[in-house]
């Protein structure tokens, strides 16, 4: 494990500075069912990879049943430790089973609360996208993704079982009180530090 101390997690947008890390961190989940960059086998490149992304961002131009998403990569200290989707709204399949969020930390920096840096500064963003709540999701038996939601104030719902058989842990975060008001979207968002790894980091 890379250990990093006194850290301070940002979220941002991928650029083509990234194309060594993107290689790098690919590589890393090649045997993962949760990969780190979805779809990049379908396109040409990275800069093919980085238009998709852009894309999404906009929504624009996306494969059938694919909703708008960001596609926000957590650094430490300038290093790349994982990325985080955020899916700014939900379809039919995205409401049963897959959610708001899907996030991956690359491997050597687990079990150092990057998730859960990533989690909260991910609902800042969905804040400002306009979104009252997040649902998210994991399989029953992941357990760190599951820690990782619950101290994100994940409050479970339901459980859903896959076309392929999974059964997945359906949570919702909530993220204004009822009386609350109303939150505008504010598009483009600023890749600005987002959270400081403290509070929920020990
Ligand atoms: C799930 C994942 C993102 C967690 O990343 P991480 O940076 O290690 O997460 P954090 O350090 O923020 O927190 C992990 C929590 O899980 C706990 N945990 C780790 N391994 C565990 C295990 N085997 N059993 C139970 N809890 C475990 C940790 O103790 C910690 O909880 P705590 O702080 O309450 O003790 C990472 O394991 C990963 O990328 N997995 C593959 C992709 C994936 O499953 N993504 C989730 C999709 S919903």
């Amino acid at each position: 494990m890379t250990k990093i101390t006194g850290w301070h997690l940002s979220l941002r947008f991928p650029n083509e500075h990234d194309r060594t890390i993107f290689e790098i961190a690919r590589h890393e989940f090649q045997n993962c069912r949760t990969p780190f960059a979805f779809g990049y086998e379908n396109v040409a490149n990275f800069d093919a990879y980085m238009n998709l992304l852009g894309n999404y961002r906009r929504g624009i131009n996306l494969p059938t049943g694919h909703v708008p998403a960001l596609f926000m990569l957590g650094e430490v200290e300038g290093t790349v430790v994982g990325r985080i989707t955020i899916r700014m709204r939900l379809n039919e399949p995205l409401q049963r089973y897959g959610g708001h969020i899907n996030y991956v930390v690359r491997p050597q920096f687990r079990g150092q609360g990057f998730a859960k840096a990533m989690l909260v500064a991910a609902t800042d963003i969905a804040r400002q996208l306009g979104l009252k709540k997040l649902l998210v999701c994991s399989s029953a038996h992941n357990l760190p993704a599951r820690q990782v939601i619950l101290a994100c104030g994940g409050n479970f719902e339901s459980k859903v079982t896959h076309d392929d058989g999974e059964v997945r842990d359906r949570f919702w975060i909530p993220l204004c009180s009822e009386d609350a008001e109303t939150f505008k979207p504010s598009l483009p968002i600023q890749p600005v530090t987002l959270w400081e790894g403290s509070s929920l980091h020990h």
